[in-house]
C-alpha cells in the first residue's frame, strides 16, 4: 500500500547529513522522529518540530519507514541489532555509505529478521538536498521503493535500480571514483599553477571550462569500451596520451609537484605501448583495469 502524507519516518543518525534529511522531511511537513547516538544534535529539529527520541525504541515507535543515516557499515548494526525484534514486519532504507558486499549483508541481516530492507546512495552533499540537482540510488526492496517514493523524492530524485541491494552501492562508489580522480587532478594542476604563481581559485575556473567540455567525451568512450572497439580513434591513440603524460611528468618535476596523481595513468598508458597498443584509442585503458 502507498504512504501517505501522513506516514511517519524515523532518522536516526543526526550528523550533517540526518540533519539535512529530517530538515528537509519537516518542511515538507511530514511527521519525522530523530534519534542521535550522542544527545543534543536534534535540538534545531525538534523546534521546527521533529519528534526528538532518546533511544532507538523510542524514534522507530513512531511507525513508518525507518532511515539510517550512520557513519558506516558496522555503526548500523550497533544501532539495529539491539533492537532487531522490534523491527520485524517494518521497512528499513539504509542511506549509510555501504560497500556493496555490505549492503548485501545488511540485505540478508534484515531478512532473517523479517525486515524489508531497501540500500542507497547518496549523491549529493548536504545542502543539496531537497534541492534539484541532488539525486539518491537505491536497490534491494522494490516493495519499500514504490511504498516510499513519494518521501523519498523529497530528499532527493530517486531512482531504483533492481532487488540486488549492492547495486546502488556499487554504483556510487563508480561515480565517486571518477569525481576523485577528477578532484585529484584538480589538485595537481592547482600545484602545477601555483609554481608560477596563479593562485587556485583563478585556476579552478579555467579547469572547471575545461573539464565540463572534455566531460562531453564521455558517452563515445562508453560505446567504444561496450563495443571493446579501440580501432575509432576519435581523439588520440595511447601513443599520443603517453608523449602527452611523460612531458606531464616533467614538466610537474620541474615545477616541484610530485607524480602521486599522474603516475598511476602515466603507468598504465607506458604498459600499454609496450605491448604495442599504442596505435589503440586511449579507452583500450579500460582493459587493463581487470
Ligand atoms: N556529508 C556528505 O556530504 C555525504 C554525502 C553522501 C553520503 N553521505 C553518507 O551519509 C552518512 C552520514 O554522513 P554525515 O555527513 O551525516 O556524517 P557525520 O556528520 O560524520 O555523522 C555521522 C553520524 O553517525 C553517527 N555514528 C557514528 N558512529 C556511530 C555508532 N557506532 N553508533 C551509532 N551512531 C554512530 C554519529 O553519531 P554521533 O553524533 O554520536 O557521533 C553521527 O550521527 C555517511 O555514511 C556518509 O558517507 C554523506
Amino acid at each position: 500500500m502507498a504512504e501517505t502524507t501522513n506516514t511517519p519516518v524515523a532518522i536516526l543518525g543526526l550528523g550533517a547529513m540526518g540533519q539535512a534529511l529530517a530538515a528537509t522531511l519537516l518542511k515538507a511537513g511530514r511527521t519525522t522522529s530523530v534519534w542521535n547516538r550522542t544527545p543534543g544534535k536534534d535540538a534545531d529539529l525538534v523546534a521546527a518540530g521533529a519528534l526528538g527520541a532518546a533511544t532507538v525504541s523510542d524514534a522507530i515507535s513512531v511507525g513508518g519507514p525507518i532511515i539510517t543515516v550512520l557513519f558506516d557499515h558496522a555503526s548500523v548494526h550497533a544501532t539495529l541489532d539491539p533492537v532487531a525484534d522490534q523491527l520485524a514486519g517494518r521497512q528499513l532504507i539504509n542511506l549509510t555509505t555501504t560497500a556493496p558486499e555490505e549492503a548485501r549483508e545488511l540485505a540478508r541481516w534484515a531478512a532473517e529478521h523479517d525486515i524489508a530492507y531497501l540500500d542507497g546512495g547518496i549523491m549529493a552533499v548536504p545542502p543539496m538536498i531537497g534541492q534539484p540537482g541532488a539525486s539518491i540510488l537505491y536497490s534491494g526492496s522494490q516493495t519499500v521503493f514504490d511504498t516510499h517514493r513519494e518521501t523519498l523524492e523529497l530528499l532527493a530524485s530517486a531512482e531504483y535500480f533492481g532487488d540486488d541491494a549492492g547495486f546502488a552501492s556499487t554504483y556510487d562508489f563508480a561515480l565517486l571514483a571518477a569525481m576523485y580522480a577528477m578532484f585529484g587532478g584538480f589538485l595537481h594542476g592547482a600545484a602545477m599553477m601555483r609554481s608560477v604563481g596563479v593562485p587556485a581559485a583563478e585556476f579552478a575556473q579555467r579547469a572547471a571550462a575545461w573539464l565540463t567540455a572534455m566531460t562531453q567525451t564521455l558517452p563515445l568512450q562508453g560505446q567504444a569500451i561496450d563495443a571493446a572497439d579501440y580501432t575509432g580513434v576519435f581523439i588520440q591513440p595511447i601513443a599520443f596520451h603517453k608523449a602527452a603524460l611523460d612531458a606531464i611528468n616533467r614538466a610537474s618535476r620541474d615545477a616541484g609537484v610530485t607524480l602521486d596523481f599522474v603516475a598511476p595513468l602515466k603507468n598504465l598508458l607506458d604498459r600499454q605501448v609496450a605491448d604495442g597498443h599504442g596505435p589503440l584509442a586511449f579507452e583500450r585503458t579500460f582493459e587493463e583495469l581487470h
